[in-house]
């Protein structure tokens, strides 16, 4: 399998590139329309053709590139069928494999950063969106957010995978690249280390945090699976404009 890390500066989102070398086809999971050109043209590079693209969840931070790549390349749009979004092609649902000519992807339903969200585990690797992040989690306070239900998705379906599954998060906001389960049930302050439910509660209820500058544009435009908002005003322009990436981008 053919693997890439690709990293956005705006929004501090990784966007994980799975190629199979034997059929040709990729797959970009939680693609970022500010990065496009620079996701297709490593796929270009790569040599392969973009066949989906998949979200982990519908992002506040971002606008998917999903429905842009669709209309650059063909690819096909794979989303949670618990957000029943108009324009996906193909609803995700735990249980059911996604498989492309090549690739399998075991989704994970992992409620409580927003209740449609999904993980993806896919050989070893689990890509954890938003729900489980390098000594962190998402928010929990937007989007049918849910302290309870993020601490049961984290402690008892991605804490229950084995030890060395390599931990892929959505964001880093401090230069990290990737983690691992067992490192994560020791080191997560929030998650890890045997807290309890309470504890946890108590950390989310009392993070602070500012009210989410691009929410309000980001989630009606990746509702319809990647639209930028006529309207947006000149500060936040650089969402949805083409980013110009250093060649390690
Ligand atoms: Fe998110």
């Amino acid at each position: 399998m053919i693997f890439r890390q690709l990293f956005e500066p705006l929004s501090s989102t990784y966007t994980y590139l799975l190629g199979d070398d034997r059929t040709g086809k990729a797959i970009l999971i939680d693609p970022v329309i500010s990065s496009m050109e620079r996701d297709l043209a490593e796929i270009r590079r790569l040599g392969l053709t973009l066949a989906w693209t998949l979200d982990t969840h519908i992002h506040a931070d971002h606008i998917t590139a999903a429905l842009e790549l669709k209309r650059a390349v063909g690819s096909r749009i794979a989303a949670p069928a618990f957000d029943r979004l108009p324009c996906a092609d193909l609803g995700i649902e735990e249980g059911r494999p996604f498989s492309v000519d090549g690739l399998e992807l075991q989704p994970i339903h992992t409620p409580g950063h927003t209740d449609g969200h999904f993980a993806y585990l896919l050989d070893g690797r689990v890509f954890t969106g938003d729900a489980l992040l390098i000594e962190g989690c998402g928010r929990t306070d937007f989007q049918n957010g849910d302290a309870d239900a993020l601490y049961r998705s984290v402690t008892d379906k991605l804490f229950a995978l084995p030890d060395e599954t390599l931990v892929y998060p959505a964001h880093d906001y401090k230069d990290r690249f990737v983690s691992s389960i067992a490192q994560e049930k020791k080191r997560n302050p929030r998650l890890g280390n045997g807290r309890s439910l309470e504890e946890y509660r108590d950390i989310m209820a009392n993070l602070n945090l500012p009210y989410p500058k691009f929410i309000d544009h980001a989630v009606p435009g990746n509702r319809q699976c990647g639209v930028c908002p006529p309207d947006l005003p000149q500060n936040l322009a650089q969402y949805c404009s083409q980013m110009t990436h250093s060649p390690q981008g």
